[in-house]
């Protein structure tokens, strides 16, 4: 089951008012927009990922009937035209992005997102995006892969890994790499199985999936639509889980801070505890960063 990051530190910077109105850009399994709900606001939730939104449907079915919570499979690059059809809208009062994936996405086969849970090496949680992780990994060239596994993965081995994908590719054509233990196999033999923490294709399938997500690019392409939709005195929270994360919105908020659109109420990026990351150790690298609207 996922565990909500930063629970309550993230919606106490929210400063929830009755009534008010709240973006959970990333709903998830609706940690975060259980929490506003619970504190009286209104919620406008998005997920890319259908099976979320279900589950989400039935758990706050109460609420949705009674216009508490509007819930839309949507990616929030589409933030401008969610806003556009909400009618009424006069600005959201608070707005959260808990980036990433939740640990339900991360362990349940159907997504091939898995290193232990064996299933078709597809990755996409968005079904609208074309490229599949088994389509990547046939199409890229050696440099390619080696970047990705640099870049988002902070793979150290990335050479050799990327040889070997090469190498089989060549052997077995497009059958290569259809499912999660095929590259989670192989990524272990190359890294002769050196376990330490983390699975060895820990750090692969984290690349793969920000690279078939287009995770990067999405907040890059949702983040200058925030400012606009939040109302002044409004505060913006963002969670991050990895330096590519935290970097383009670390940026953004000195940005907006410098142009005088934005106070920023946390100079240092606010990190789990350590209760709460004995309890759940994947809360470990978040970062939040929040910003209050002039
Ligand atoms: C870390 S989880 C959020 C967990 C949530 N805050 C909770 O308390 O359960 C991130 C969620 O955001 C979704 N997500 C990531 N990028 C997205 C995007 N561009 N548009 C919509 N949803 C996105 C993922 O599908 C995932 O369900």
């Amino acid at each position: 089951m996922h565990q909500t990051v930063l629970l309550l530190p993230a919606v106490d910077h929210l400063h929830v008012q009755p009534g008010g109105l709240y973006l959970d850009a990333t709903f998830g399994a609706g940690g975060h927009t259980g929490e506003i709900l619970k504190r009286g606001g209104r919620v406008v939730a998005l997920d890319y990922d259908e099976l979320s939104v279900k589950k989400g449907q039935e758990k706050f079915a109460r609420e949705i009937a009674t216009d508490r919570l509007r819930l839309f499979t949507q990616n929030f690059v589409k933030l401008n035209q969610v806003v556009g059809s909400l009618g009424d809208f006069v600005g959201f009062d608070g707005m959260i992005f808990d980036l990433g994936t939740s640990t339900d996405q991360l362990m349940s086969a159907q997504h091939g997102l898995s290193v232990y849970t064996n299933g078709p090496l597809d990755m996409r949680l968005d079904k609208t995006l074309g490229v599949s992780a088994h389509d990547l990994l046939q199409a890229l060239s050696e440099k390619q892969l080696i970047e990705l596994f640099d870049e988002f993965g902070g793979e150290t081995e990335s050479r050799r890994i990327a040889r070997e994908i090469v190498l089989e590719r060549k052997k077995r054509g497009p059958e290569a790499f259809a499912t999660s233990f095929e590259l989670a196999n192989l990524v272990s033999r190359v890294k002769k199985n050196r376990l330490g923490k983390l699975h060895p294709a820990t750090k692969v399938f984290q690349a793969l999936r920000i690279a078939v997500n287009d995770e990067i690019g999405n907040l890059e392409r949702v983040l200058p639509q925030i400012i606009d939709a939040l109302k002044s005195g409004g505060y913006l929270v963002m969670i991050a889980f990895h330096e590519g994360e935290d970097r383009p919105v670390k940026k953004q908020l000195r940005a907006w801070a410098d142009e005088g659109l934005v106070q920023l109420e946390t100079k240092k990026p606010i990190m789990p505890d350590e209760a709460e990351t004995t309890a759940n150790p994947r809360s470990r690298s978040a970062k939040m960063r929040v910003a209050r609207k002039l």
